[in-house]
């Protein structure tokens, strides 16, 4: 046991890792407020910092330990007490209790199924004992979180977690668990909550958001797409997004809202990971690069300005040069408007990194470099595309120079124009020029 000390009252919450871990890192924050303690400022000392850690690469889990060693050494410079420590997320989940054999000062670890009970841990740990729990609770901690209280104009909200898929490399089906649908009802409050607040935009988030399924008010069985319309009958909400979807969970209503529901934005992250059958058999995906390939099709078919987005993994073990050129026609046949790529990073625990013909570090780099050479003329090009169109901006921040502000186009693109419009507003805009990450508007003045 270490000496008891008083609670903590400013914290820090850190998210690393995907849009989820930012979702979860806001609620956190909220339960901390709940409790009487403030969020620190900019450059203020946090007496307890969260480590919402992300597991997914080798390298994000890393940083989990170097910024630890960082947090110890700066309040030790500076002649103060090292402020609590709590790692949450999935590096939490994975590694449990050893983090805190290897990393002395940590004295908290809750995992991301666990964390509505992160105030009673961090008292333990102020009472001078180690607060650990890394328990998937059979009852959800959805209903045990307090309501929501600030939104930006752009608000996540998870509605769908776990993965049942084991994709043969990932660690996500370990670290959050089964798949789980929260309710209709919880999500349509939570919903409401966010726009009171000040949000025109929600993201619906889910490993697998598509997979969401649940029972509407009158005990029907509805789908994602049952549920994007009846958040477009929200008033004050104007724009729906979700985020990752997989391809076998794509239903035919869904594709449909993308034609019919007028809020829902014409932007989809489809992530296919490689083209080659090959390897997507080995990684487990449950579906070949041609479906992939007509599924986009059916989507274009119903919004045909969508804009595509997808996550690729190069250097899958026996990936082989004519696999990788599979992946780069699959690619050229997409035309993405945007899309992550990484090396493949072999996650302790899952099938894929015992497997033999681990393709070395160099030719991962090198078919790194050329993926992204192509991905980001993709994404140069869908920008040229858009120039001349009239649409909408969501004004989310205030540019670097005097009378800029910056939003998203509904195609998610990063815009910035001159306007006197406050951040929440929809302004109606026409695409001026484009760039490779961004494009540059002109606000359309009403005649
Ligand atoms: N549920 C989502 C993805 C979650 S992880 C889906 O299935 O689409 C986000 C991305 O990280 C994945 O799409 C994949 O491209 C990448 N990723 C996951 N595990 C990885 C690993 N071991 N090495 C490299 N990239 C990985
Ligand atoms: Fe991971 Fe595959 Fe599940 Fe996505 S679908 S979270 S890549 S196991
Ligand atoms: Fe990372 Fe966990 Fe998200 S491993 S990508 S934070 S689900």
């Amino acid at each position: 046991m270490a000496a008891p000390r008083p609670l903590p009252r400013r914290f820090a919450v850190k998210s690393f890792g995907c849009q989820m871990n930012v979702y979860d890192g806001e609620r956190m924050g909220e339960l901390l407020a709940a409790q009487g303690m403030t969020p620190a400022d900019e450059g203020e000392a946090a007496d307890l910092i969260v480590l919402n850690t992300c597991h997914i690469r080798e390298r994000a889990a890393e940083k989990v330990f170097s910024d630890i060693g960082r947090i110890v050494k700066s309040s030790a410079e500076a002649g103060a007490p090292r402020p609590m420590i709590a790692v949450a997320g999935c590096v939490a989940q994975a590694e449990g209790a050893e983090i805190v054999s290897r990393a002395k000062s940590v004295d908290v670890v809750v995992g991301p199924q666990a964390y509505h009970r992160l105030p009673a841990l961090v008292a333990e740990a102020a009472a001078g004992g180690t607060g650990i729990d890394t328990d998937m609770p059979a009852t959800s901690k959805f209903g045990a979180l307090p309501a929501r209280r600030r939104a930006g104009p752009s608000a996540l909200l998870t509605v769908q977690e776990g993965c049942d898929k084991f994709c043969t490399y990932c660690v996500v089906p370990y670290t959050r668990g089964a798949e789980v649908s929260r309710p209709w009802g919880q999500i349509l409050d939570e919903a409401r909550a966010l726009v009171d607040n000040g949000a025109r935009e929600i993201t619906l988030l889910g490993q697998n958001v598509n997979a969401w399924e649940g029972e509407d008010e009158r005990g029907r069985v509805q789908g994602l797409d049952g549920l994007i319309c009846a958040l477009d009958r929200l008033p004050g909400l104007k724009r729906i997004r979700y985020t990752t979807s997989h391809p076998n969970d794509m239903r035919d209503g869904l594709i449909a809202a993308h034609a019919e529901v007028p809020s829902l934005m014409p932007f989809l992250h489809l992530p296919v990971q490689s083209g080659s059958d090959r390897i997507l058999r080995a990684m487990n995906r449950s579906h070949d690069a041609t479906g992939y390939l007509r599924l986009i099709e059916r989507v274009r078919a119903a919004r045909p300005d969508i804009a595509i987005s997808g996550d690729f993994i190069v250097g899958f073990p026996g990936e082989t040069e004519a696999d990788f050129a599979a992946t780069l026609d699959l690619v050229r046949e997409v035309r993405h408007a945007q899309a992550f790529s990484f090396k493949y990073s072999p996650r302790p625990g899952t099938p894929a990194a015992t497997l033999a013909d681990q393709v070395p570090p160099a030719i991962m780099d090198e078919r790194l470099q050329r993926l992204q050479a192509l991905l980001n003329a993709q994404q140069h090009a869908f920008n040229e595309a858009t120039r001349g169109r009239r649409t909408d901006v969501l004004i989310e921040r205030a540019g670097k120079r005097p009378g800029q502000m910056l939003g998203k186009s509904p195609w998610l693109q990063s815009v910035h124009l001159m306007t006197d419009a406050a951040i929440g507003a929809l302004v109606e805009v026409e695409i001026v020029s484009a760039g490779p990450n961004s494009v540059a508007a002109a606000e359309l003045v009403p005649a």
